[in-house]
């Protein structure tokens, strides 16, 4: 039985199967069992933005790892707290404190928390489309019935209202909104960017009704879109930042970063691996290696240089191209999953979106030559199927 088979049958069935093995990464590529080479534009689902196996990130855990890696968050460690004020540093001015977690849906259920712990109101107001993860608080804000239906009765509270609509918006949010929850640009969703106009709207309901604007990073955040947040691009200074994937490099990690309009009280929520050492040593690495390449900048560059390339050759299977940095997704006139599969054989893994669109996320340290074949692939493979 092959490996791949193998892990299918020892699973729960929760995931369909790309049917290779992926034994080992280097920067943007990765190697199956068979020792098959591939351009990896999944990154682990946005996750290996620094690319895979860094070596400044394999020796801070390495090094991390013979230190101290369990330790209680009733007891101070010097690593987490140099994590938490770099992550600070980094952030929209105004979030000053941190909750460490271990993944993007965990930061999700400490944002909805803390956001009903502080303001005493009760109601969640999310967008269709969004995605913000998959435990019980974190899915009731992720309105879609496949993901929904099946695990119902749901969270209490929650409304989901259209994306990018302000006066919808307007009319979801009332004095018992507790939180609003968004992202800059849905990524599960389509790749779907906010507009300018929408997300300063949101911000001025949340302000007059005294709601709290929790912004999702978890896809968006460190370098992805060209920025260390997306929240840049909006001048926008949320109340709750929620942040997982690319944080530690690969390491599992989330966080929420809070202002002072967020008030805790002592025992009510926490978790036993957040703030782990190990975690927060990867995630302390992985930031400044984003920092010393700027990966920002690369981001930047080199996803308006790939999708300029992709316009010109104004291919007829693509209906629209909507990005921002190495955060692509390639509209299609038809389903996207013959697409990937095609792309799969021919070395380059990619991601869906839905059901029509074809998902980039490169790892941001991918060489240009490895983006033009990136590029090539694309066009031969969307050739052929128009
Ligand atoms: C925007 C966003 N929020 C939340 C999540 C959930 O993160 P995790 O899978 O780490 O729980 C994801 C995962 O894809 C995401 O893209």
């Amino acid at each position: 039985m092959k490996i791949s088979e193998l892990e299918t049958s020892l699973g729960t069935g929760s995931y369909a199967s790309r049917d290779i093995t992926l034994v080992k990464g280097s920067g943007a590529t990765v190697w199956d069992d068979s020792g098959k080479q591939y351009i990896d534009c999944t990154a682990g689902i946005g996750v290996a933005n620094i690319g895979h196996c860094h070596p400044e990130l394999v020796d801070a855990i390495h090094t991390q790892a013979g230190t101290i890696m369990a330790v209680a968050n009733a007891f101070a460690n010097d690593v987490r707290v140099r994590c938490m004020e770099k992550l600070i540093s980094i952030s929209p001015s105004g979030l000053d404190r941190v909750f460490l977690c271990n993944s993007g849906t965990e930061s999700m259920e400490a944002a909805i928390k803390f956001a009903r712990q502080s303001t005493g109101r009760k109601s969640v107001v999310s967008t269709m489309r969004g995605f913000h993860g998959r435990s019980l608080g974190a899915l009731s804000a992720t309105h879609r019935k496949e993901y929904q239906d099946p695990f119902a009765p749901l969270v209490p509270g929650f409304v989901a209202v259209p994306f990018n609509r302000a006066e919808a918006m307007e009319k979801a949010v009332d004095t018992d909104t507790a939180a609003v929850i968004l992202e800059l640009i849905q990524g599960e969703g389509g790749v779907r960017p906010a507009d300018a106009e929408y997300v300063s709207a949101v911000e001025r309901i949340c302000h007059d009704s005294g709601a709290l604007l929790v912004i999702d990073e978890i896809q968006t955040g460190f370098c992805r879109t060209g920025k260390m947040f997306a929240c840049e691009y909006f001048d926008l200074k949320p109340d709750i930042l929620c942040l997982a994937k690319a944080m530690a490099g690969g390491v599992p990690m989330g966080a929420i970063l809070v202002n002072h309009k967020i008030q805790t009280v002592t025992g009510t929520h926490g978790s036993t691996f957040g703030g782990n050492p190990l975690a927060s040593a990867a995630c302390l690495a992985a930031i400044d290696i984003m920092e010393k390449e700027s990966l920002a900048q690369r981001a930047a560059e080199l996803g308006d240089a790939l999708v300029s390339r992709l316009k010109e050759q104004n291919l007829p299977l693509i209906r629209e191209i909507r990005y921002k940095g190495l955060m692509i997704g390639i509209e299609l006139r038809q389903k996207v999953t013959p697409v990937l599969r095609e792309l799969q054989q021919n070395g380059i893994l990619a991601l869906p979106a839905g059901q029509t669109v074809l998902r980039l996320l490169p790892p941001l340290v991918i060489s240009h030559q490895q983006l033009d074949s990136v590029l090539d692939g694309v066009i031969s493979v969307l050739g052929a199927q128009g």
